[in-house]
């Protein structure tokens, strides 16, 4: 491990935020569940949206009706994911760095959060002209496909950060 992130994972561990997860009564289990509502908010809508970008629901709602009622739902959710996560890294830190799933569990998250740029800033801007069509883009597809693929590669990870 490189000498600043080993220096930055001593500084959180040492913080009052990580004596409290570590000491404090049910700290780490209620966080724990506030990981998952959190994840469960975040996937849950991103999910629905994706499969709407994939065709899924077409005939119900135009992909702006669907990602205005569901993409601030789940950037509460990647808010609390992101809080609670920190703050239960903050107890142990260096033993979560050291686990093989770390790198995966950022790499996608890092893909995931790229994957949301480039989409809203590319095939996005122009959902005017395609909200109702019968066929999405093929760039609005591939964003699905990433979308879903890295978020749940990001749960395999979360979960496996405690076995390996
Ligand atoms: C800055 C962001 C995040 C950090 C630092 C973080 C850190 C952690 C830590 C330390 C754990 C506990 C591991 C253990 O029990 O030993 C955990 C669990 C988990 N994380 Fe995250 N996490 C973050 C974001 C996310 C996101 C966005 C997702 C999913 C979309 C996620 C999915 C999971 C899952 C599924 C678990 C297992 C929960 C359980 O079994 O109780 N995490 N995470």
């Amino acid at each position: 491990m490189p000498d600043w992130l080993d220096t930055q994972l001593r500084w959180l561990q040492a913080t009052p935020l990580g004596d409290a997860v570590r000491s404090a009564p049910f700290m780490y289990p209620t966080l724990e569940a506030l990981h998952i509502l959190g994840i469960a908010l975040l996937v849950g809508p991103a999910f629905a949206f994706d499969l709407r970008l994939l065709g899924g629901g077409r005939r119900l709602m135009s992909v702006t009706t669907a990602a205005r009622h569901l993409l601030p739902l789940s950037h509460v959710g990647l808010v609390v994911a992101l809080a609670t996560g920190v703050a239960l890294m903050s107890a142990q830190p260096i033993v979560v760095a050291g686990s093989s799933a770390a790198p995966w569990k950022l790499g996608l998250l890092l893909l995931a959060g790229l994957n949301i740029l480039v989409f809203h800033r590319g095939v996005y801007r122009r959902v005017g002209q395609w909200a109702k069509a019968s066929a999405t883009p093929i760039a609005a597809r591939v964003a699905a496909g990433v979308s879903l693929t890295a978020w749940t590669g990001v749960i395999f990870a979360g979960r496996f950060l405690a076995y390996i």
